[in-house]
């Protein structure tokens, strides 16, 4: 016995010795995860199984807040311009002193911008609800009683009818942020339906990226119509999501680059890729916006490419036929992209953090306030402007964003200002 306890003796001081120096390792851990500005940890969601007994469960998050910052300017003409429009109007009127120049803009509130939500519901009716944060608290709770109150009831389906999700664009904007937190569940209940809103088309890359994801058209997606009552024995509404926070764009992020497999060479070097999204009059959906000088502009970017070892790429995605898993890896490697204000520019979702993204942005200069992207009817009304999802999107992603807004002509299509896009240039 007095041996041992003298043995212990000698051992306890080195255990001292040990134990303190570990507890400041776990302390400065501990504090440099507290302090990170943007708050992207990944926390293994728990996934939780769902009672049928229950008849309704709801688990919800908070993310931390939010800063969006301004966007670059390289020039004093861009920097007025964005100065004067309505959704800088909007925002700055929260900002002190300057502290928007310096911070950023603040997204703190919580319905909106913060709270995370997935409803499971025993049988529930969903009647074309809006699925946003504003999804209602009845609303998200209402069931069917008799099958005669639906017109169709699945056994399990999960809710993705967010405004245009068959659209490529919408796809990313609207149903990635609701998938980053709720993608579990489709590996959970294989055999749940997938409810998306019907379309005047499917497109291609979105159907692909479902089929990545263990999502066949043919055997689990439901092409929802406004007249249908869609009811369901277990019905899985991730909805309640703010549309745009960064952790859940990042983790959308690393949903897209893991589906496709593609391989995350360690090596920045190998990132050259130089992306000039074109717009064409056959490509887009929409008239309008095309750069009338565009040769001389596709010049001057392939002279900057030589210049700087980059590898100068023409994207024109009506033309693009492969797989959606070669363009995620396409922008995967990209370190800039550039392009005139257009649904293909949110392919910069699939580019990494510190990717440089240059919009053109056109406006009409006749209109009395700015931009024509987001002219209201009533200029009293400021509503916050569509015009700047991809300057939003880009921030979300942790890029680094330009703005160059350019005049248009009658028929909405311009002359970039070589001038000033070479000045740009120059600063990125
Ligand atoms: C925008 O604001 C600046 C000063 O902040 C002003 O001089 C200019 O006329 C305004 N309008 C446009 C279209 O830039
Ligand atoms: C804003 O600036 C004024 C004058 O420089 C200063 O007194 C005030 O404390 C500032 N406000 C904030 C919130 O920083
Ligand atoms: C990715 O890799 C996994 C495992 O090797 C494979 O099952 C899957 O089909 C691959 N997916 C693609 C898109 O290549
Ligand atoms: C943002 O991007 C920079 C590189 O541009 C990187 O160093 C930083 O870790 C990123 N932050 C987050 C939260 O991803
Ligand atoms: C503006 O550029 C700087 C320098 O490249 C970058 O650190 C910053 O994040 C950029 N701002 C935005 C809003 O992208």
């Amino acid at each position: 016995m007095y041996f041992r306890r003298y043995r212990l003796l000698k051992v306890l001081p080195i255990l001292i010795c040990l134990i303190i120096p570990l507890y400041h390792v776990y302390r400065s851990l501990f504090n440099s995860i507290k302090n990170q500005p943007l708050i992207i940890n990944k926390e293994t969601k728990s996934l939780i199984s769902f009672d049928l007994n229950k008849d309704f469960e709801e688990i919800s998050e908070n993310l931390p807040p939010f800063y969006i910052r301004l966007p670059n300017f390289s020039d004093n003409e861009a920097k007025n311009w964005f100065y004067n429009s309505t959704y800088y109007k909007i925002n700055s009127k929260t900002c002190s002193n300057n502290s928007c120049e310096q911070n950023g803009i603040l997204f703190n509130d919580i319905k909106e911008h913060l709270s995370v939500k997935i409803a499971f519901i025993k049988n529930g009716l969903y009647l074309n609800d809006d699925c946003g944060y504003n999804y209602g608290d009845t609303n998200i709770r209402r069931t069917f009683q008799y099958d005669n109150e639906a017109t169709v009831i699945y056994d399990k389906a999960i809710l993705y009818t967010v405004p245009d999700g068959w659209a490529f664009q919408h796809f990313l904007d609207g149903i990635g942020p609701k998938l980053s937190h709720s993608r579990s569940y489709l590996d959970k209940y294989p055999d749940a339906k997938i409810i998306i809103i019907s379309g005047a088309r499917f497109d291609r890359s979105v159907k692909e990226i479902w089929s990545l994801l263990g999502v066949e058209e043919s055997s689990r997606i439901i092409h929802y119509t406004g007249n249908m009552k869609v009811g369901a024995h277990l019905l899985i509404n991730p909805c309640r999501t703010p549309g745009i926070h960064p952790r859940l764009w990042h983790d959308a992020r690393e949903m897209y680059w893991s589906i496709s497999n593609i391989s995350k060479s360690l090596n920045e070097n190998k990132r050259i890729n130089f992306i000039y999204i074109q717009r064409t009059p056959s490509n887009a959906m929409n008239g309008g916006r095309l750069i009338l000088n565009e040769q001389s502009f596709i010049d001057l970017l392939k002279e900057y490419c030589l210049k700087n070892s980059l590898n100068y790429i023409q994207y024109d995605h009506s033309k693009d036929v492969k797989h959606i898993k070669h363009r995620i890896e396409l922008f995967y490697n990209a370190r800039y992209i550039i392009g005139v204000h257009s649904g293909a520019l949110s392919n910069m979702n699939f580019a990494q953090s510190g990717t440089t993204i240059i919009e053109i942005m056109p406006f009409r200069s006749s209109t009395s306030y700015l931009p024509m992207t987001c002219s209201m009817f009533n200029p009293e009304d400021l509503k916050a402007c569509a015009g700047y999802i991809l300057y939003t999107q880009s921030q979300l992603l942790n890029q680094t964003y330009w703005m160059l807004p350019t005049v248009v002509n009658n028929q909405g299509n311009m002359n970039v200002d070589l001038n000033r896009v070479k000045n740009l240039l120059q600063q990125i």
